[in-house]
């Protein structure tokens, strides 16, 4: 095993704890980073459970790689978690026993200036997580319009000075490095607000870089098709937009959170939500971790036909609804 610091994982035993109800089933880590909860994962599979480890970034795959090395029951996928569907292959469709995804960055990207990520570090302004994406954060900084720029830092970052830096931006600019977006940030926001103010702009472009939002999208409905019934999907997320998602998604089955109702007036929905109230890290993993302060988890179960029918007879039989045939 190589480079063990690659990323501290977290919330891992509750991740595992959603996640892992059959020992011979096969899984899916969306976000194999370091490797950290997919080590896990294998412990509690038999010599028959599979996981499939994907990852969008070369480097994640080329450690997991030699972390797992002689290890058959993993199976590596470079690329993007929102194409699970046509990466993996066929059989692993309506099939799979268990989703996890721990979005957002790694320590490992986040420590290596040359990526970009981090306001901490002076780098290139990059930002892409995988090496087959077009746009870089320079690209966006540079050739985005005022508006353009203002409502990114608005919509992706809640950031309330996204206006003023904005304005700052387009006056400083050709920006190419981290350190000199930091300098123009500084520029407009008071020394107290502005560790939050350059975290909410570069989370900000990260999300645009990386086409976050969409790929979350994108990879709740397809995954929710790709679990067996039962099967359970895991997701770690670490900041309000993306966390919307998913509690919509898990509980209404569409990212707008209204409520579908059958026939009967039940609502249904195709995944049903394990944790009512979503799960924090522990004041001590956060002591241990600082990167798990904002991580929140939620855990579904893909429902079965009957489940969602029963509801609609369990209605009739109980006479509550009268109308029913
Ligand atoms: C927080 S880290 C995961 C850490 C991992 N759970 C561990 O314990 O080591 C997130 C990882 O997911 C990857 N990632 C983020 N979004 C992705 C996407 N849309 N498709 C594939 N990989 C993605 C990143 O490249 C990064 O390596």
């Amino acid at each position: 095993m190589t480079r063990i610091t690659y990323h501290k994982p977290v919330l891992l035993n509750e991740a595992i704890h959603y996640l892992v109800t059959d020992p011979h089933g096969t899984y899916v880590d969306g976000t194999l980073g370091g490797g950290g909860h997919s080590a896990h994962i294998m412990d509690k599979l038999s010599d028959r459970g599979r996981l499939f480890g994907m990852d969008q970034d070369d480097e994640a795959i080329r450690h997991a790689t030699e972390r797992f090395a002689g290890e058959s029951r993993i199976r590596f996928i470079r690329g993007n978690f929102g194409y699970m569907d046509v990466l993996l292959p066929e059989e692993t469709s309506g099939s799979a026993a268990g989703i996890l995804l721990d979005l957002g960055v790694s320590s490992h990207q986040l420590e290596e200036p040359g990526r970009g990520f981090s306001f901490q570090k002076d780098g290139p302004l990059d930002m892409r997580m995988g090496s087959l994406q077009g746009t870089t954060a320079a690209n966006i900084i540079n050739e985005y319009g005022y508006e353009q720029l203002r409502d990114l830092f608005f919509e992706y970052g809640e950031e309330r000075e996204s206006a003023r830096i904005a304005r700052a931006i387009i006056r400083d600019r050709p920006l190419e490095t981290t350190g000199k977006l930091r300098d123009t940030v500084a520029r407009v926001v008071p020394e107290r607000f502005l560790n939050k103010s350059l975290a909410r702009i570069f989370q900000a472009l990260r999300i645009a870089v990386n086409n976050e939002m969409s790929m979350l999208k994108r990879v709740l409905e397809k995954g929710t098709w790709m679990l067996r019934e039962k099967g359970r999907f895991v997701v770690i997320t670490y900041h309000s937009l993306e966390d919307r998602l998913c509690k919509n998604y898990f509980r209404y089955g569409n990212f707008e959170g209204k409520p579908v109702k059958d026939f009967y007036g039940n609502e249904i929905s195709p995944l049903r939500v394990l944790n009512k109230k979503v799960i924090t890290p522990s004041k001590s993993e956060v002591a241990a971790n600082p990167r798990a302060r904002s991580a929140k988890l939620r855990a579904a179960e893909k429902q079965s036909d009957e489940d969602v029918t029963a509801k609609g007879k369990n209605r009739v039989s109980s006479g509550k609804n009268g109308d029913g045939p």
